[in-house]
């Protein structure tokens, strides 16, 4: 029997909270580079009555994008993109961080645009980071959302002398996510299909625990303790704000970027955690 496909790349807490949300009643591919986790969490999603396949995938390689989106098809129709695959500051190297978060997020979209059906519906994780990073100007924000994706790396801002710490790097990714969000939902809705970015702030997962024992790690649990909500967030609040991106409430919107960290970046800019001059 042929299902509505819900292909999902990034077997991680984010990820999966979302998917519980939306992916009842369907197929869902999970792809994860690494095999264990795409594995153990497609196990959790099978014991609570969910259709869940693992495979093995890199988002920065189009090659796996395609064989997913091409074992997706296999079951039915494509209808839905969860892309909660990445690696943090203090996971990965500058380049990494680019070629992952940066690049592999952009083809994904780009791939997935040509296959959606109509009514299908996607979100990507950008960051709560890309926010805090100053503005860049209208010609770079044109190129983030616009050069095309195999000529992405090679952008002159994207190049090593330009970029000071993997902290930037992600940042500059996160911006690009949004960019690309931008440009992208003009063409998915030319499929009659939306995408949408969600950028959280600290969200408690193993990705963020990384965070809090890392280089950065007072400066995350400073970051948390003085905003607004004076906590980190969860998993499923993030998944709260993807369940309405995703259903029929969220119909005219597209294209577009939500922010839930708590007030963490309003507070970076205008209270407690604005860096001293
Ligand atoms: N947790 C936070 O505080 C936080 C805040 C802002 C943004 N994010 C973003 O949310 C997304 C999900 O992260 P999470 O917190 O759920 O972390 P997580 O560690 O629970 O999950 C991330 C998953 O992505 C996978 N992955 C990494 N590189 C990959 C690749 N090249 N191809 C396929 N899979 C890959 C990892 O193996 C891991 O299973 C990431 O993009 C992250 O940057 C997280």
């Amino acid at each position: 029997m042929k299902k509505d496909v819900v292909l999902w790349t990034g077997a991680g807490q984010i990820g999966m909270a979302i998917a519980r949300r939306v992916g009842y009643g369907k197929k869902i591919i999970v792809g994860d580079k690494n095999k264990n986790n795409a594995e153990s969490i497609a196990k959790i999603m099978n014991d609570a009555g969910f259709d869940c396949l693992p495979i093995v995938v890199d988002i920065s390689s189009r090659a796996d994008i395609l064989k997913m989106i091409k074992i997706g098809q296999e079951f039915g129709d494509i209808k839905m993109l969860i892309n909660s695959a990445g690696v943090s500051p203090s996971q990965a190297p500058i380049e990494a961080i680019l070629k992952v978060d940066l690049y592999g997020t952009a083809v994904l979209l780009e791939e997935v645009g040509k296959v959606i059906k109509e009514g299908g519906v996607g979100v990507t994780i950008s960051s709560q980071s890309g926010h805090r990073m100053p503005a860049l100007t209208p010609e770079q924000d044109e190129l983030l959302a616009t050069t095309p994706t195999e000529k992405l790396l090679a952008l002159d801002m994207l190049q090593p002398k330009n970029i000071k710490d993997t902290l930037h790097a992600y940042q500059l990714a996160k911006r690009c996510n949004e960019k690309r969000v931008m440009a992208e939902s003009v063409k998915w809705g030319e499929k009659g299909a939306r995408i949408n970015s969600i950028s959280p702030g600290i969200i408690v997962t193993p990705l963020a625990i990384d965070e809090f024992n890392g280089p950065r790690g007072d400066f995350y649990k400073n970051m948390f303790a003085k905003c607004p909500a004076g906590r980190p967030g969860t998993a499923d609040e993030v998944a709260n704000v993807a369940e309405l991106l995703m259903s029929e409430k969220g119909a005219f919107i597209t294209g577009a970027d939500f922010l839930i960290d708590g007030g963490a970046t309003a507070s970076y800019f205008y209270g407690p955690l604005k860096p001293e001059k």
